[in-house]
C-alpha cells in the first residue's frame, strides 16, 4: 500500500471486539490475566499481550503499527513526546557509555540533550564540522554508538545525504539514527536510503493539528547488533533486570524496540496516553494531503520572499541555485518541506518588528501545524546555544523561521507583506542597500 492509504488504514482493519472502523480509545490501565502462569509468562516476555498501559496499550499499538508501516520499518515504540523519543532512542544504544556523532544542524533541544544531558550520563556528543559524510566519518571511532542526524534540519533546512552518512556509519559498525520530523515519511523514507532507526516528533506535521504531543521510534530491523556485539553488549549479553534475557536471542530483528520498551518505557515511563494516540491517529489520516499543500504554499512563499526587495536572504532548498537543491531532488522528490528561514534588511531589529506585527501567522515555537507559524530561533528554540553553535545550526540573530501552514496562500502572503511593511523603514532599507 502507498503512503496515502497507509496513513488511513495502516495497522488497523477494525476493532476485534466491536468491528468499529475508527480506532477505538482503550482508556484503560490494566488487563486481566487468565492465571498466575500466564501472567508470569508475559512478565518474562515469553508470550505477547497487554499487561499494563505503561508498557503497551491497544490504541497506542495502532499508532505504532501505522507509523512503522509509513516509515517502512519493522517495529515501533510510541512515546510521550519527540524529545522522549530522541532520548530513549539514543540511550538505548549508548547507556553503557560511548559517543554519539552528529552534524551541527540540530533542533535546539536535541542539541542540548546531546551536548549536556547525555554528557552528564557519560555519553559524549561529538559535533562534526558540517553535515557532510566525510566530516561525520572523521569523528567515528571505537567508542561511537550511533551517528545521529535530522534528515531535514530544524531550522537550517539542510538536507542530509542519508545514503552517504549511512555508509560511513555502517563501515564502522555503527547504526544511523535519524530524526524525520520535518520531512515526514510522506516526503522521505530514510530507511529506503540506509537509515537504521527513525525518530519522530509526532507533535508536528504527522499530527498536524497542534493539539497533542507525541513521539515515535521506528526500527528498520536491519542493523546487525550481533556483528557489533562488543559495541552493543546491551542487546547481546544477559540483561540482569530481565532474568538474564538476551534481546537478540529472544527478539531477533525486533531486539532494539523490545529493549526500548521493556527497559526504558517500562522504567522511565514517558508513556503516550491512549487519548493522545487517538488524536495523533486522527491527524495522520490527512498527513499526505496536508504535506502536499504545505509544500506548495511554502514554494509560493519562498519565491515571493526572494523577489521582495525588503528581504535580504531566504534559505529554501527549492531554489535551483540552493546548495541543497540536488539533495532535495534526490531525497525529497524535489519537494522541500514547509520550513524556511529568511532575514530582512534591517537585521535583528527589523526581524523583531516584523515578528511583532504578524496578525495571521502565529508567534510560536511550534512547527508543522495547519496554521502558519513563525519563530525567532535566537531568542527561543536555540537560545541555550552559544552564538557560534547557533551559526553552525543555521541561526543568526536576524533569522526568522517560518513554518508555512495550509491556509489560503494569498492570506499568508498578505500577512507577511503587511508585517514587512511595518518592520521596514524605507529610509533604513535604502541605507542598507
Ligand atoms: C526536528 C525536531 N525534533 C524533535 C522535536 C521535539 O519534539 P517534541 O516537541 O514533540 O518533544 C522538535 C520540536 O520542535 C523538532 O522540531
Amino acid at each position: 500500500m502507498r503512503s496515502e492509504t497507509l496513513s488511513i488504514h495502516g495497522g488497523y482493519l477494525c476493532d476485534p471486539a466491536t468491528r468499529a472502523v475508527a480506532a477505538p480509545i482503550y482508556q484503560n490501565v490494566a488487563y486481566e490475566f487468565e492465571s498466575a502462569d500466564q501472567a508470569a509468562a508475559m512478565f518474562d516476555l515469553e508470550v505477547p499481550g497487554y499487561r499494563y498501559s505503561r508498557i503497551s496499550n491497544p490504541t497506542v499499538d495502532i499508532l505504532e503499527r501505522r507509523v512503522a508501516m509509513l516509515e517502512g520499518g519493522k517495529a515501533c515504540l510510541a512515546v510521550a513526546s519527540g524529545q522522549a523519543a530522541m532520548s530513549t532512542a539514543l540511550l538505548n544504544v549508548a547507556d553503557h557509555g560511548g559517543s554519539i556523532v552528529a552534524p551541527p544542524q540540530l533542533y535546539g533541544t536535541t542539541h542540548t540533550l546531546l551536548a549536556h544531558t547525555l554528557r552528564r550520563h557519560g555519553v559524549e556528543a561529538r559535533f562534526a564540522a558540517s553535515d557532510r559524510a566525510q566530516d561525520i566519518a572523521a569523528l567515528i571511532d571505537d567508542t561511537t554508538r550511533a551517528v545521529f542526524c535530522e534528515t531535514v534540519g530544524n531550522p537550517a533546512g539542510n538536507i542530509c545525504d542519508i545514503e552517504a552518512i549511512a555508509k560511513v556509519a555502517h563501515d564502522a559498525g555503527v547504526p544511523l539514527i535519524v530524526d524525520n520530523t520535518v520531512a515526514t515519511p510522506i516526503l522521505m523514507r530514510p530507511i529506503d536510503f540506509g537509515a537504521d532507526i527513525v525518530v519522530h516528533s509526532l507533535t508536528k506535521f504527522m499530527a498536524g493539528h497542534g493539539v497533542a504531543m507525541g513521539g515515535a521510534i521506528v526500527d528498520s530491523g536491519r542493523f546487525d547488533w550481533r556483528a557489533s556485539a562488543r559495541r552493543f553488549p546491551m542487546f547481546n549479553r544477559p540483561d540482569e533486570s530481565y532474568h538474564g534475557l538476551v534481546y537478540v536471542d529472544r527478539f531477533g530483528d525486533e531486539a532494539y524496540i523490545a529493549r526500548a520498551r521493556s527497559v526504558y518505557q517500562r522504567t522511565t515511563g514517558a508513556v503516550l496516553a491512549p487519548m493522545t494516540a487517538f488524536l495523533i491517529l486522527q491527524g495522520i489520516e490527512t498527513v499526505a494531503l496536508r504535506v502536499e499543500r504545505h509544500v506548495a504554499n511554502a514554494r509560493r512563499v519562498a519565491f515571493a520572499l526572494r523577489e521582495d526587495p525588503r528581504v535580504a536572504w531566504v534559505e529554501y532548498a527549492g531554489f535551483e541555485d540552493h546548495r541543497y537543491h540536488a539533495l532535495a531532488n534526490k531525497y525529497l522528490g524535489g519537494r522541500p518541506p514547509s520550513l524556511l528561514t529568511f532575514g530582512l534588511h534591517g537585521g535583528h531589529a527589523a526581524a523583531k518588528r516584523f515578528y511583532d506585527a504578524l496578525k495571521l501567522v502565529k508567534r510560536v515555537v511550534n512547527i508543522g501545524d495547519t496554521r502558519s507559524l513563525c519563530c525567532h530561533p535566537a531568542s527561543t528554540t536555540h537560545r541555550q546555544m552559544t552564538p557560534q553553535q547557533q551559526l553552525a545550526a543555521g541561526v543568526s540573530p536576524e533569522t526568522i523561521r517560518l513554518s508555512v501552514g495550509i491556509e489560503h496562500v494569498e492570506d499568508i502572503l498578505e500577512d507577511l507583506d503587511q508585517a514587512m511593511a511595518s518592520a521596514i523603514d524605507p529610509a533604513s532599507k535604502l541605507a542598507a542597500e
